[in-house]
Protein backbone atom coordinates (compact mmCIF):
# COMPACT_ATOMS: atom_id res chain seq x y z
CA UNK A 1 0.00 0.00 0.00
CA UNK A 2 1.07 3.33 -0.95
CA UNK A 3 2.18 5.61 1.82
CA UNK A 4 -0.08 8.70 2.31
CA UNK A 5 2.37 11.25 2.12
CA UNK A 6 5.84 11.61 0.53
CA UNK A 7 7.32 14.41 2.72
CA UNK A 8 10.57 14.74 5.38
CA UNK A 9 9.57 15.34 8.48
CA UNK A 10 11.82 16.25 11.60
CA UNK A 11 10.73 15.50 15.22
CA UNK A 12 12.69 17.50 17.38
CA UNK A 13 13.64 17.28 21.25
CA UNK A 14 15.86 16.88 23.97
CA UNK A 15 15.44 13.56 24.66
CA UNK A 16 16.98 13.41 27.97
CA UNK A 17 16.26 10.32 27.86
CA UNK A 18 13.81 9.23 25.37
CA UNK A 19 10.92 7.62 27.04
CA UNK A 20 8.26 4.99 25.04
CA UNK A 21 5.83 8.17 24.70
CA UNK A 22 8.03 9.81 22.51
CA UNK A 23 9.30 6.14 20.88
CA UNK A 24 5.49 6.33 20.08
CA UNK A 25 5.02 9.36 18.26
CA UNK A 26 8.02 8.83 16.42
CA UNK A 27 6.74 5.28 14.57
CA UNK A 28 3.83 7.02 14.56
CA UNK A 29 4.84 10.02 12.24
CA UNK A 30 7.07 7.67 10.24
CA UNK A 31 4.31 5.78 9.49
CA UNK A 32 3.00 9.47 7.61
CA UNK A 33 5.82 10.90 5.99
CA UNK A 34 8.23 9.25 3.71
CA UNK A 35 11.10 10.19 5.74
CA UNK A 36 11.76 11.15 9.63
CA UNK A 37 14.42 12.85 11.09
CA UNK A 38 14.66 12.72 15.03
CA UNK A 39 16.60 15.61 16.03
CA UNK A 40 18.33 15.14 19.44
CA UNK A 41 19.16 18.86 20.52
CA UNK A 42 22.46 19.52 21.38
CA UNK A 43 22.20 22.58 23.91
CA UNK A 44 18.92 22.42 25.65
CA UNK A 45 18.57 25.41 27.92
CA UNK A 46 18.18 22.96 30.98
CA UNK A 47 21.01 20.56 32.61
CA UNK A 48 20.79 17.32 30.72
CA UNK A 49 21.31 13.80 32.53
CA UNK A 50 23.00 11.86 29.36
CA UNK A 51 25.44 14.09 26.70
CA UNK A 52 23.98 14.61 23.19
CA UNK A 53 25.98 11.29 21.92
CA UNK A 54 24.73 9.20 24.62
CA UNK A 55 20.99 10.74 23.84
CA UNK A 56 21.19 9.99 19.84
CA UNK A 57 22.84 6.59 20.73
CA UNK A 58 19.69 5.45 23.03
CA UNK A 59 17.55 6.90 20.23
CA UNK A 60 19.38 4.82 17.70
CA UNK A 61 18.72 1.64 19.82
CA UNK A 62 15.45 2.20 20.43
CA UNK A 63 13.95 3.49 16.28
CA UNK A 64 16.63 1.11 14.87
CA UNK A 65 13.25 -1.66 13.61
CA UNK A 66 11.77 1.83 11.69
CA UNK A 67 13.95 2.26 8.73
CA UNK A 68 12.87 4.61 7.34
CA UNK A 69 13.77 7.15 10.66
CA UNK A 70 17.00 8.59 10.57
CA UNK A 71 18.28 9.62 14.09
CA UNK A 72 20.92 12.33 14.67
CA UNK A 73 22.09 15.72 16.46
CA UNK A 74 21.52 19.22 15.91
CA UNK A 75 22.82 22.51 17.04
CA UNK A 76 21.21 25.91 16.23
CA UNK A 77 18.16 26.70 15.30
CA UNK A 78 15.53 24.08 14.47
CA UNK A 79 14.30 25.49 11.04
CA UNK A 80 17.41 26.04 9.95
CA UNK A 81 18.09 22.34 10.23
CA UNK A 82 14.55 21.32 8.99
CA UNK A 83 15.43 23.37 5.72
CA UNK A 84 18.93 21.75 5.46
CA UNK A 85 17.05 18.50 5.44
CA UNK A 86 14.86 19.37 3.26
CA UNK A 87 12.01 19.31 5.14
CA UNK A 88 8.93 21.02 5.60
CA UNK A 89 7.30 19.73 8.44
CA UNK A 90 8.10 19.59 12.62
CA UNK A 91 6.28 17.10 14.61
CA UNK A 92 6.11 17.19 18.19
CA UNK A 93 4.01 15.41 20.83
CA UNK A 94 1.33 16.88 22.85
CA UNK A 95 0.38 14.84 25.82
CA UNK A 96 -2.53 17.45 27.48
CA UNK A 97 -4.00 20.62 26.69
CA UNK A 98 -1.21 21.94 29.45
CA UNK A 99 1.84 21.64 26.71
CA UNK A 100 0.00 23.20 24.15
CA UNK A 101 0.84 26.78 24.95
CA UNK A 102 4.77 26.32 24.72
CA UNK A 103 3.87 24.55 21.30
CA UNK A 104 1.51 27.15 20.32
CA UNK A 105 4.32 29.78 20.78
CA UNK A 106 7.38 27.86 19.26
CA UNK A 107 5.52 26.94 16.15
CA UNK A 108 3.92 30.50 15.37
CA UNK A 109 8.18 31.88 16.14
CA UNK A 110 9.63 29.06 13.83
CA UNK A 111 7.01 30.36 11.13
CA UNK A 112 7.84 33.93 11.46
CA UNK A 113 11.66 32.90 11.52
CA UNK A 114 10.43 30.35 8.39
CA UNK A 115 7.35 30.40 6.60
CA UNK A 116 7.53 27.59 4.61
CA UNK A 117 7.45 25.14 7.26
CA UNK A 118 5.32 23.92 9.06
CA UNK A 119 4.42 22.10 12.97
CA UNK A 120 2.53 18.98 12.96
CA UNK A 121 1.54 17.85 16.22
CA UNK A 122 0.61 14.48 17.49
CA UNK A 123 -1.17 13.42 20.09
CA UNK A 124 0.58 11.34 22.42
CA UNK A 125 -1.29 7.90 22.85
CA UNK A 126 -3.10 6.96 26.23
CA UNK A 127 -1.18 5.44 27.93
CA UNK A 128 1.49 7.73 27.17
CA UNK A 129 -0.01 11.09 28.48
CA UNK A 130 1.22 11.07 32.34
CA UNK A 131 4.90 10.31 30.99
CA UNK A 132 7.59 12.84 31.31
CA UNK A 133 11.58 12.49 31.11
CA UNK A 134 12.19 14.92 34.06
CA UNK A 135 9.77 12.89 36.27
CA UNK A 136 11.29 9.85 35.20
CA UNK A 137 14.66 10.52 36.42
CA UNK A 138 13.32 11.67 39.99
CA UNK A 139 11.62 7.99 39.90
CA UNK A 140 15.06 6.19 39.04
CA UNK A 141 17.40 8.50 40.85
CA UNK A 142 14.95 7.41 44.10
CA UNK A 143 15.61 3.84 43.39
CA UNK A 144 11.99 3.77 41.52
CA UNK A 145 11.20 1.37 38.81
CA UNK A 146 10.65 2.39 35.05
CA UNK A 147 10.15 -0.46 32.92
CA UNK A 148 7.40 -0.41 30.60
CA UNK A 149 7.65 3.90 30.66
CA UNK A 150 11.14 3.85 28.89
CA UNK A 151 12.96 1.21 26.04
CA UNK A 152 14.61 -1.59 28.49
CA UNK A 153 18.33 -0.07 27.41
CA UNK A 154 16.81 3.73 28.34
CA UNK A 155 15.72 2.19 31.93
CA UNK A 156 19.33 0.63 32.16
CA UNK A 157 21.15 3.32 31.06
CA UNK A 158 19.19 5.75 33.95
CA UNK A 159 20.69 3.13 36.74
CA UNK A 160 23.78 3.18 35.34
CA UNK A 161 24.12 6.74 35.09
CA UNK A 162 22.88 7.27 38.62
CA UNK A 163 24.81 4.69 40.33
CA UNK A 164 27.81 5.93 38.19
CA UNK A 165 27.23 9.26 39.54
CA UNK A 166 26.44 9.54 43.40
CA UNK A 167 26.74 12.97 43.70
CA UNK A 168 23.61 13.54 41.31
CA UNK A 169 21.14 12.77 43.80
CA UNK A 170 22.10 15.82 45.58
CA UNK A 171 21.77 18.09 43.21
CA UNK A 172 18.21 18.91 42.11
CA UNK A 173 18.94 20.68 38.90
CA UNK A 174 18.90 17.55 37.64
CA UNK A 175 15.55 17.36 37.50
CA UNK A 176 14.96 20.24 35.97
CA UNK A 177 14.47 19.41 32.31
O1 LIG B 1 11.97 18.17 24.08
P1 LIG B 1 11.99 19.66 24.21
O2 LIG B 1 13.01 20.08 25.24
O3 LIG B 1 10.63 20.22 24.47
O4 LIG B 1 12.48 20.24 22.79
C1 LIG B 1 12.65 21.62 22.59
C2 LIG B 1 13.30 21.91 21.23
C3 LIG B 1 14.61 21.16 21.09
C4 LIG B 1 12.36 21.48 20.12
C5 LIG B 1 13.54 23.44 21.15
O5 LIG B 1 14.30 23.84 22.25
C6 LIG B 1 14.27 23.87 19.88
O6 LIG B 1 13.69 23.89 18.82
N1 LIG B 1 15.58 24.19 20.01
C7 LIG B 1 16.42 24.57 18.87
C8 LIG B 1 16.77 26.08 18.90
C9 LIG B 1 15.62 26.89 18.33
O7 LIG B 1 15.33 26.83 17.15
N2 LIG B 1 14.96 27.67 19.21
C10 LIG B 1 13.81 28.47 18.85
C11 LIG B 1 12.53 27.64 18.98
S1 LIG B 1 11.11 28.61 18.68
Amino acid sequence: MRRPSLTIAVYPGSFDPATNGHVDIARRAAAIFEHLFVAVYDAPPKNVLFSTEERVTLLQKALKDTPNITVASFGGLLVDYTKAKGAKVIVRGLRAISDFEMEFQMALLNRKMEPTIDVVCLMTSEQYTFLSSSILKEIVMLGGNVNGLVPGHVAEAMKRKFSSRPDVGAIPRYLTS
